[in-house]
């Protein structure tokens, strides 16, 4: 077994997680150039030591999942969204179940919440918002940002839904009333089921072919048939009929 491998075997017995299920030489690049900083010559080193010394083991965590993200992130498709998927939904349901899947720092998840807010009392707004990475949700949970995570936020939207403390931007309490976060592992936690509405954006990309095609059934069996599932703007569907899915628009799955 190469030293990767044996990592893999030891993270996957400490924290559940499975690194063989995402891509190899994304991943392991990421890593190596982690434990080098940090002054060691192998997996095997760098393992033992986070063992026993746990912010190294949380700077791991840190390394192996991409928090990047942003309000309104590819905002022609959360247009879409607003203009033509909800619409459609809300014509079934009058309250719609929504999850933001790999949630990260909340932008996603407020972002839905915002939208929702449109068409429905906040009152009846209600996203679930998960994430593997606890640190991210804490951030999300604290609902402060930067300017540059809201450059797509229209003005309006900014004067409504966030409050400018200095340099940074709070998000509104009643938005965040409407979010509850969990911590949840795609690749390994079940799924709840009945969602009108699966956002999971920009990070299947980093998961292996066949961890995808798991995936990719696993999300259609938790939604309800006609939901919808949105994914992020690289991450289109080869072959959605094989999942149980139509297009409904570019980056949007129904579920058949
Ligand atoms: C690049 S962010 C995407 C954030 C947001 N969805 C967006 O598009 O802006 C990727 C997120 O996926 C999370 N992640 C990575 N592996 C995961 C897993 N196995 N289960 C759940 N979340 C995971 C990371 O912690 C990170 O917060």
């Amino acid at each position: 077994m190469s030293d990767y491998q044996q990592f893999i075997a030891n993270v996957k017995r400490k924290t559940g997680i499975d690194l063989a299920l995402y891509k190899e030489a994304q991943m392991k690049r990421r890593l190596t150039s982690l434990y080098e900083k940090k002054g060691f010559k192998n997996f095997d080193e760098f393992f033992r030591a986070m063992n026993h010394d746990q912010a190294l083991f949380h700077e791991f965590l840190d390394r192996m999942t991409i928090n990047v993200s942003e309000f309104f992130r590819n905002a022609k498709r959360w247009e879409v969204l607003e203009k033509k998927i909800i619409p459609k939904l809300l014509e079934k349901n009058k309250r719609l179940k929504v999850w933001s899947a790999a949630c990260s720092t909340g932008e996603e998840p407020y972002t839905l919440a915002i939208i929702l807010s449109k068409f429905m009392p906040l009152s009846q707004v209600s996203v679930l918002a998960t994430d593997i990475d606890d640190n991210a949700m804490a951030r999300a949970k604290l609902g402060i940002y930067m300017e540059r995570s809201l450059q797509e936020v229209p003005e309006d939207v900014k004067k409504k839904f966030f409050v400018k403390e200095g340099s940074h931007y709070k998000i509104i309490d009643d938005i965040k009333r409407t979010v509850t976060f969990k911590k949840h592992n795609l690749l390994a936690d079940p799924f709840d089921t009945n969602f009108d509405l699966i956002v999971c954006r920009n990070v299947l990309i980093y998961f292996t072919e066949e961890a995808k095609h798991e995936l990719y059934l696993k999300f259609n069996r938790a939604l309800r048939p006609g939901g919808i599932f949105f994914v992020g703007s690289t991450e289109q569907i080869f072959n959605p009929a094989a999942y149980g899915f139509e297009v409904e628009d570019t980056f949007f799955y129904r579920k058949m």
